[in-house]
């Protein structure tokens, strides 16, 4: 699947890529996807953000470090292991492709996230300041035919490699980190829980009538 310009298909479509092609991301391309990220809300449009790429080999070598201590942790979170080369099973694929993306994360280009710290508000609110940034550069990558993974290689051990090596002060939060690429491989629908899972009406135990 390539780009699209049809915003239902984009959303719908814009499922994680792990597995990338060895041909860089242009800046045109990224650049679109940090403008469509600058279009977002923030707190009192604020904008007290940042978008720090990550290219060159020194960085890409602390990504890498830092993806290895994520999956060390998400390992035993998520019961993940290398699969068998015969396992075809889902599991098996999504788990291959994201050994293959942590074990490979020094060769991608990626994007911090970061948001100024305002101590008068929780960092969930300042989280929400910046996530529809990340969601808006996740589409943009997407429409045009862009692959991108959010990671939490920023979390864990990583924050503060990630942290030094970008010289990032100490009163910015380091919110997301997204790997980005040219996909081997195809977008494809997202798999949901259906809206009457998810839904509710005035009332949290109450399902919704007339949405789905
Ligand atoms: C906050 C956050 C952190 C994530 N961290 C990782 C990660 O470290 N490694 C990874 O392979 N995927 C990571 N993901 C991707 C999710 O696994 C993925 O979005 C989810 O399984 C849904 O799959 P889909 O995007 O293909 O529909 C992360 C997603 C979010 C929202």
């Amino acid at each position: 699947m390539t780009g699209s310009t049809d915003v239902w298909e984009v959303m719908s479509t814009a499922r994680t890529i792990r597995r990338f092609t060895d041909e860089p991301v242009d800046d045109e391309t990224l650049s679109r996807c940090l403008r469509a990220a600058t279009w977002a809300p923030s707190g009192a449009n604020a904008q007290e953000w940042r978008f720090v790429v990550l290219r060159s080999p020194e960085v890409r070598e602390v990504v890498a470090k830092c993806a290895a201590h994520a999956l060390e942790v998400i390992e035993p979170v998520y019961g993940m292991t290398r699969p068998a080369d015969d396992d075809n099973s889902r599991r098996a694929r999504t788990n291959r492709a994201t050994y293959e993306l942590h074990d490979r994360a020094g060769e991608y280009a990626s994007v911090l996230f970061a948001q100024k710290h305002f101590p008068t508000a929780s960092e969930l609110l300042l989280g929400g300041s910046i996530f529809p940034a990340m969601q808006n550069f996740l589409l943009a990558a997407r429409a045009q035919g862009l692959g991108a993974c959010l990671t939490s290689w920023g979390s864990y051990g990583g924050e503060a490699l990630m942290r030094e090596a970008v010289g990032m002060p100490d009163d910015w939060l380091l919110v997301g980190h997204v790997v980005v690429g040219w996909p081997r491989g195809r977008h494809g629908p997202v798999r949901r829980r259906p809206l009457a899972d998810v839904v509710r009406q005035d009332h949290w135990d109450t399902p919704a009538t007339g949405i789905g």
